[in-house]
């Protein structure tokens, strides 16, 4: 059997890390392909490197753009990818572009499609993201959910009970793989001189919340305040979708928000780890607080992780 794994951005590599370490471990014969929709050092092989992934035997260096031509350019360069290789199963995970356009080009080759972390929902469908998540489970052959409300909610949409398996997330996998390796192999609150629980750790990356001054603003004004009211700093590792929407619009950073470069993996699990609280608009993010029990507050209205809400509500 051969598996084509699809992956593009940062999430995507660290959750299909620890099935590309057991596939590695059993000899199972795959390829990684790689869109190329992230493309910084810091959003993509900082990642290969620190979590020991082989390379990608495909990149289709997509990069970004908007919405239709980014998922375009990755359908038909995967389709003529998959039409030479005929991989037995391709494996897209979460919600990107990149799984989007992995699965429609497989269902039209007619090759079977593994969709890692199946049955999430927000139910709000101004987010792409949910577009992506609906199309994908509904094209997919097997639909692995991280939770069982994943599962009830793929039954509600009318997929077959036979295509739903209850896996859990690898999300889980992927912390403790690395948690260890975190804490022998990087020093994060050294380097920047935080005290544990001294600090509030922030993530922003959303369309909806960065894509739009006023409520970036917000944010960040929300960020001054945690100075105003517990007298400690925000440590904000910024997406570069962040960091060029605070360009374009010019608002400012409070004093005591320290706006840095994303971390890698093994950084950020540190800084999530010490934080007295996190704050964060992030799929991933807002999972790991669960893993890591750091209380977190999710920057947004809705989430389509209804456990999260279980967890700190
Ligand atoms: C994408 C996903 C989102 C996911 C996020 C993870 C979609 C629709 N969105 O959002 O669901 O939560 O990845 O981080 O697929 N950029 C760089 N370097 C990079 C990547 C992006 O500079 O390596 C900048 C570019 O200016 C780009 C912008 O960030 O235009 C947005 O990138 P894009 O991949 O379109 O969306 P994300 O916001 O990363
Ligand atoms: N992450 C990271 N460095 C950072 C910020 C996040 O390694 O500076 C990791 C984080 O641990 C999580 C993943 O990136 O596993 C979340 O990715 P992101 O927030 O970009 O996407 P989302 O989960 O919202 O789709």
């Amino acid at each position: 059997m051969k598996i084509a794994i699809i992956l593009g951005t940062r999430p995507e590599i660290i959750k299909m890390s620890p099935i590309i370490r057991q596939c590695e471990k059993q000899g199972i014969n795959y390829y990684i392909l790689h869109t190329g929709q992230h493309y910084s050092y810091e959003m993509d092989k900082i990642f290969f490197e620190q979590l020991k992934l082989p390379h990608a035997k495909y990149n289709l260096d997509v990069g970004a753009g908007k919405h239709g031509k980014q998922t375009g350019k990755m359908l038909v360069a995967i389709e003529e990818i998959l039409i030479q290789d005929r991989p037995d199963i391709v494996l897209v995970q979460g919600d990107a572009n990149t799984v989007l356009a992995g699965a429609l080009a497989a269902s039209k080759l007619q090759i079977k499609i593994g969709h890692v972390e199946a049955g999430l929902r927000s139910f709000d469908c101004t987010m792409p993201e949910e577009t992506n998540r609906i199309i994908t489970d509904h094209i997919s052959d097997y639909l692995f959910t991280p939770t069982e409300t994943s599962r009830k909610y793929l039954l509600n949409e009318g997929i077959p009970e036979e295509k739903i398996f209850v896996t859990g997330n690898t999300v889980v996998d992927a912390a403790y793989q690395n948690l260890e390796i975190s804490k022998n192999g990087a020093n994060i609150l050294k380097e920047l001189g935080l005290k544990e629980k001294e600090y509030f750790a922030a993530t922003a990356h959303r369309a909806e919340n960065v894509d739009g001054k006023e409520l970036l603003g917000r944010i960040l004004y929300g960020f001054s305040q945690i100075y105003q009211e517990f007298g400690l700093p925000t440590i904000f590792p910024a997406h570069p979708r962040t960091v060029k929407m605070i360009k374009k619009f010019g608002v400012e950073v409070p004093k005591r928000t320290r706006l840095i470069e994303p971390l890698g993996y093994l950084e950020f699990l540190q800084l999530e780890s010490g934080a007295r609280m996190i704050l964060t608009d992030s799929g991933g993010v807002e999972e790991e607080s669960c893993i890591l029990k750091v209380p977190c507050v999710a920057l947004r209205d809705n989430t389509e992780r209804p456990d999260f809400l279980k967890q700190w509500s």
